[in-house]
């Protein structure tokens, strides 16, 4: 284990019928408030209503910000800072997915910013301060109701870039599993395969003295694909929403990753794949990992058969531990094309003749992978694998 220090502010509010908490919460922070929301899924599930009801009886004066993209945009952030700075806003209220989320922490830290916040992305400030965020989640998926993580795209340079700063993390999230229910199928599918995703990234490191940590992720992993068929299969059911809502906070949360550092390289190769084909992370993510563990396997056979072993019940007996690690990664692509997760670029229509452009966009800042740095032509190859 690496020294480590652990300090996550959010107050997680999780449950059936938790809204009712904005009437609480929301006061703490001011009168003010940016009610900021995605393409119209909450107006459709009746949450618009439900939210805009308790903010009135609350008297909170609303500027409503809605249309936040799957991928969130710059330009969306531009305008949401212009509408707190000018309407004086004291609380920012993101309602939605991962994108309304990480889009409102983009708002939060560029209206305490004379700059643009992209300066943020490319590392040429930090942020020192920023509006309180609190967070209505509507998709299991990306863990940032209770990270300091966003992720945001600049659609004049088609790039994607990840930040994060102590700054962005929710004063609090609530999370009430039935604001899941309207999640298509093929989202909810995304959304597995990202909290999977996150659990993996953390599990390939390179510290020794980790069981608790590795066990921890074994758990997670062996749940998500324990509940994953059976809530495609009933998309209301409460129980199996609940618990795919616990392990996509959990997997991103910073609990998992206490004393190691995880790889990360996946996210960012899949990153500059949706920066230019504007496709679903989930999607993207259930393509390339697969192929980013064959390319890697050598770095460390036994954290590969370990995977296979203690979460796809491999069994090694009469077989080499590289046979062992590669059924592990077998079984993972089996299990994410049995719940209808792509498994090729060509599922999107993308071909090759990008493959370089992605591979400088995903190399901006040099070399990267904690696990096996990765190099151009390594990221290069994983792109062909993944065709
Ligand atoms: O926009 P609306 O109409 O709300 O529809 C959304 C969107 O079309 C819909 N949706 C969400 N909740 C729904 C619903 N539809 C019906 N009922 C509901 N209850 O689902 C679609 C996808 O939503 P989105 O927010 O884009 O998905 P997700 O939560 O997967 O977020 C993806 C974004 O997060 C970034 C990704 O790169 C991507 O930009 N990430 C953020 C991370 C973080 N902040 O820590 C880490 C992740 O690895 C990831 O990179
Ligand atoms: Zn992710």
């Amino acid at each position: 284990m690496i020294a480590f220090e652990f300090n996550n502010p959010t107050k997680l509010i999780f449950g059936r019928g938790t809204l009712d908490a904005l009437k609480s919460e929301v006061p703490k922070y001011g009168n003010k408030v940016l009610f900021l929301y995605g393409g119209g899924s909450i107006k459709r599930s009746g949450l618009y209503d439900n939210v805009m009801t308790l903010l009135n009886e609350i008297g909170a004066e609303v500027t409503e910000q809605g249309g936040v993209e799957p991928n969130p945009r710059l330009s969306t952030v531009h305008k949401g800072v212009e509408l707190c700075k000018s309407n004086g806003i004291e609380l920012i209220l993101a309602v939605g997915g991962g994108s309304v989320l990480d889009c409102a922490k983009a708002i939060a830290v560029g209206a305490k910013y004379d700059g643009d916040m992209w300066d943020f992305l490319e590392r040429k400030a930090a942020p020192q301060a920023a509006l309180p965020l609190g967070t209505v989640l509507t998709m299991a998926a990306t863990g940032s109701e209770m990270n300091g993580g966003s992720v945001i795209t600049n659609e004049v340079t088609q790039e994607k870039m990840g930040w994060g700063s102590p700054y962005a993390y929710p004063a609090f999230s609530i999370l009430d599993p039935a604001h899941t229910f309207s999640l298509p199928k093929d989202q909810t599918v995304y959304g597995m395969v990202d909290i999977m995703s996150h659990v993996l990234e953390h599990y390939f490191h390179s510290e020794s003295n980790t069981p608790v940590q590795d066990g921890f992720c074994e758990t997670i992993l062996r749940t998500v694909i324990e509940t994953a068929p059976k809530l495609i299969e009933d998309l209301e059911n409460f129980e199996l929403r609940s618990t795919i809502m616990y392990c996509g906070t959990m997997a991103l949360n910073g609990v998992l990753n206490m004393g190691m550092t995880g790889d990360w390289a996946t996210h960012n190769i899949e990153h500059a794949v949706s920066a230019v084909y504007d496709i679903p992370h989930g999607g993207g993510l259930a393509i390339l990992f697969p192929n980013w563990m064959k390319h890697n396997q050598n770095v460390d056979i036994a954290r590969f058969k370990r995977l296979a072993i203690q979460v796809f019940g491999i069994d090694p007996s009469g077989k080499s531990d590289e046979q062992v690690g590669v059924e592990g990664i077998e079984a993972l692509r089996t299990f994410w094309n049995s719940i209808g997760a792509p498994s090729r670029l060509s599922d999107y229509d993308i071909d090759a003749s990008q493959i370089e452009v992605m591979a400088d966009k995903a190399l901006r800042f040099g070399p990267f992978g904690n696990f096996n740095k990765l190099n151009k032509e390594d990221v290069v190859e994983i792109y062909n694998m993944s065709l």
